[in-house]
């Protein structure tokens, strides 16, 4: 089924120059890019999109990372697209992220691990209306796409 789901590369991935090689990553994969912009992350948004960590030791600590510089948001779409981005971006650990995976070609902290991506239905709905309006969202059709999903 197509989805849609939100991805954030964090400040250290835009501080590193590894913008396109992240982005690049799910392009060659075959997902569209629906939605993409540059972010400074208010600690207000950071604190809402973060709010199931609210409790949790490190939640200053994200907070702090995530608004420290701008972040790339975007919006990918495609067959089981949540699923599909979270293999591509690796474990949340780095010592369990897979080679091959963003995390584990690029990464090696826990708070500064490069990439968000929404990890179900709910929650990717919920994000990607909270980092893009409506009209931000563009729907168009690609012409490779019938020999990537066959649609
Ligand atoms: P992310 O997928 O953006 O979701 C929450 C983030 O919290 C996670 O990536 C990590 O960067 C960060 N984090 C920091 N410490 C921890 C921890 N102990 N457990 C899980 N996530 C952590």
């Amino acid at each position: 089924m197509a989805q849609r789901t939100l991805i954030i590369v964090k400040p250290d991935g835009v501080q590193r120059g590894l913008v396109g090689e992240i982005l690049g990553r799910f392009e060659q994969r075959g997902l569209k890019l629906v939605g993409l912009k540059l972010v400074s992350v208010s600690r207000t948004l950071a604190e809402t999109h973060y709010a199931v960590h609210r409790e949790r030791p490190f939640f200053a600590d994200l907070i702090d990372f995530i608004t420290a510089g701008p972040v790339v948001c975007a919006v990918v779409e495609g067959p089981e697209a949540i699923e599909v981005v979270r293999n591509l971006v690796g474990a949340t650990r780095f010592t369990e992220a897979a080679p091959g995976s963003i995390r584990g070609d690029y990464a090696l902290d826990l708070t500064m691990n490069l990439v968000h991506a929404s990890d179900a239905p709910e929650t990717a709905a919920q994000e990607v209306s909270l980092f893009f309006e409506p009209d931000e969202l563009v729907a168009y059709e690609r012409a490779g796409d019938r020999w990537v999903t066959g649609s």
